[in-house]
């Protein structure tokens, strides 16, 4: 059973899914022009991202003030690959908005050194306290890139991606699986629940046992979704299909 910090919103579709996240982002923008956003990659955002667009392009909705913060990005991509997560944010977003691009933070997955790397954007995200997070969440109840076993007290950290996480990723590179990167930079489970509101996002038969796993299992590190029973400001919207396992 869902603790009363979190609100579940069940959605009949992925575009009624979509809709209702945007209202959430929209008013978070309109309410506070210099608001912090941590976002997030995978499919699942990009029918909000659309929207986002949409109201920019027609009301006129600005980001110039607002920063962002990303979840997660695969160690050895950058901008250059179109697989990497600093590509599809601005493919998906950015490009399309008014984001002064000195305002939007990721993880670099091509730094030099990357136990350096963690240390810089922990720093950074301890001084960008999110407004809001968004989330999708993996098929195994993964948040960012933080696979179950991922320590609550989780930093910024490299993760070695289960083959799951690979297998469900693999449709986005052109050569499969073989071409998923082994490992990814993360946010840390620490880094996520820091957040003043989380809004995570989810649709599809998929990710049934995940949401039910986070809503209703035991706060587990097997389930890293499930930590979110324990944040004081959480608002998950899922379609029916999502929801179709969970029994209250
Ligand atoms: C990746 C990302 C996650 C995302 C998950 C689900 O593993 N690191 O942040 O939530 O995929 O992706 P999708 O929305 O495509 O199902």
């Amino acid at each position: 059973m869902a603790e009363a910090n979190i609100t579940v919103i069940i959605k009949r579709n992925y575009e009624e899914v979509s809709a209702e996240a945007f209202r959430y982002m929209k008013e978070i923008v309109e309410n506070k022009k210099d608001a912090i956003l941590g976002l997030a990659t995978g499919s699942t955002p990009i029918g909000l991202y659309k929207k986002m667009i949409e109201d920019h392009k027609n009301n006129g909705t600005s980001y110039k003030d607002i920063k962002t913060v990303n979840l997660d990005e695969y160690v050895g991509l950058g901008a250059e690959s179109d697989q990497s997560y600093v590509y599809f944010m601005h493919d998906n977003l950015f490009d399309h908005i008014d984001i002064n691009e000195s305002n939007v933070n990721l993880p670099n997955g091509k730094a030099e050194d990357m136990d350096k790397e963690c240390e810089r954007y922990t720093a950074l995200l301890n001084d960008m306290r999110q407004d809001v997070q968004l989330l999708g969440i993996g098929a195994n109840g993964h948040i960012g890139f933080n696979e179950p076993g991922t320590p609550f007290d989780s930093t910024t950290n490299i993760v070695k991606l289960k083959e799951k996480t690979r297998m469900d990723n693999a449709r986005f590179f052109d050569g499969g699986i073989d071409e998923v990167p082994t490992h990814a930079i993360t946010m840390g489970i620490k880094n996520v629940m820091n957040a003043k509101s989380i809004l995570l996002i989810a649709n599809g038969e998929n990710k049934a046992d995940a949401i039910k796993a986070m809503l209703e299992g035991e706060v587990s590190e097997e389930c890293p979704a499930s930590i979110l029973q324990t944040h004081p400001n959480v608002v998950v919207i899922i379609d029916d299909a999502a929801a179709s396992k969970l029994t209250k």
